[in-house]
């Protein structure tokens, strides 16, 4: 049943999509010696998260170039179309397509917009992003990004968001770049509520009013912001086996998430970085399946709802309306 719905995906780290084989192949082409962040079997090796984070970012140092990118875009469709994806908002950081330099970024972003224009032909998945600065590498780092996400926002750079420690600085540290972003047009959401509890959400509400928040499944520690969110409207990209594979929940039926559909916040499914945690959507949908009953209905309004809070415009909307109730 899972595999055949048709799914909209929100929250997917492109680099953290990367195939390790795919990873593999570029290191060896590029003589970069990184068999130690693999484990026996070929698939990605850490620890907790901060062990993932520096996983994530050797496995990104030997994507180097824009042509990279391109294979890298073609590598994860395919995998997001085999798992019944029609539509997928990706995170992309100039910091790892270029460096933080405006005219490397839009190199990047060019391969990275024809091998989504190939996808979208070949495959039948639409990708649109959304620039993310990353928090541990500072504010400083941020702003340069928001600046690159500013000069490039349009129909298809639509968003722009924050990813990495978020034990690491204060929401409001990066306020001017989420100024700089929203002023350009940028619609915006925020990792949070995953390694901090309700009040780095309260925090990071009131410092960047995002629209939706990354994870910000640890709202349900307290029922008065589980409330206020559902009163709200803020949508949450909800990524249940990440939270399972970096420990945060036992299992699946541990996991908030129907709690949270219950109590009336607008939940979506994602897969975050899908290779790393042995998933991928439709594994996604049969654990949820699995663990909480969800049926089709469900699964039905569950995609019609991240449509909804997707960051495309309305002639988009319209045409992936037209593949979910198809
Ligand atoms: N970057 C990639 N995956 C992430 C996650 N789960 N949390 C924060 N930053 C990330
Ligand atoms: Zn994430």
């Amino acid at each position: 049943m899972v595999r055949g719905l048709p799914k909209v995906e929100l929250h997917l780290h492109l680099e953290g999509a990367a195939p390790p084989a795919f990873i593999r192949g570029l290191a060896a082409e590029k003589h970069t010696d990184i068999s130690g962040i693999f484990d026996a079997s070929g698939g990605y090796r850490f620890r907790d998260f901060a062990d993932f984070l520096k996983v994530y970012e050797a496995a990104t140092s030997v994507l180097t170039s824009p042509m990279d990118y391109h294979r890298l875009v073609l590598a994860v469709l395919e995998e997001s179309a085999a798992s019944g994806v029609v539509y997928s908002e990706c995170f992309l950081s100039p910091d790892f397509c270029g460096g933080g330099d405006l005219g490397a970024w839009r190199d990047h972003l060019a391969a990275i917009r024809a091998a989504a224009d190939q996808a979208e032909r070949d495959m039948g998945v639409t990708l649109r992003g959304i620039v993310t600065c990353i928090r541990h590498f500072g504010p400083e780092r941020a702003r340069r990004t928001a600046l690159c996400a500013a000069e490039t926002a349009g129909d298809w750079i639509t968003g722009f968001g924050i990813a990495g420690a978020e034990t690491v600085a204060e929401p409001k540290d990066f306020l001017w770049s989420f100024d700089c972003a929203r002023e350009a047009g940028l619609r915006i959401t925020a990792h949070a509520g995953e390694w901090r509890g309700p009040d780095g959400i309260r925090d990071t509400l009131a410092a960047l009013a995002p629209e939706r928040l990354g994870h910000g499944v640890r709202a349900i520690e307290d029922l008065a912001l589980v409330d206020e969110l559902a009163e709200r409207g803020v949508v949450l990209e909800v990524c249940p086996g990440s939270n399972v594979a970096l420990g945060l929940y036992r299992d699946f039926r541990a996991h908030p998430i129907a709690e949270l559909d219950r109590r009336g916040v607008k939940v979506t499914v994602s897969t975050d970085d899908p290779p790393f945690f042995h998933t991928d959507m439709a594994r996604e949908y049969q654990a949820l399946h699995d663990a909480f009953d969800w049926d089709e209905g469900q699964f039905r309004k569950i995609a019609r709802q991240s449509l909804d809070a997707a960051f495309c415009d309305a002639d988009t909307k319209a045409k992936i309306v037209k593949l979910l109730e198809g």
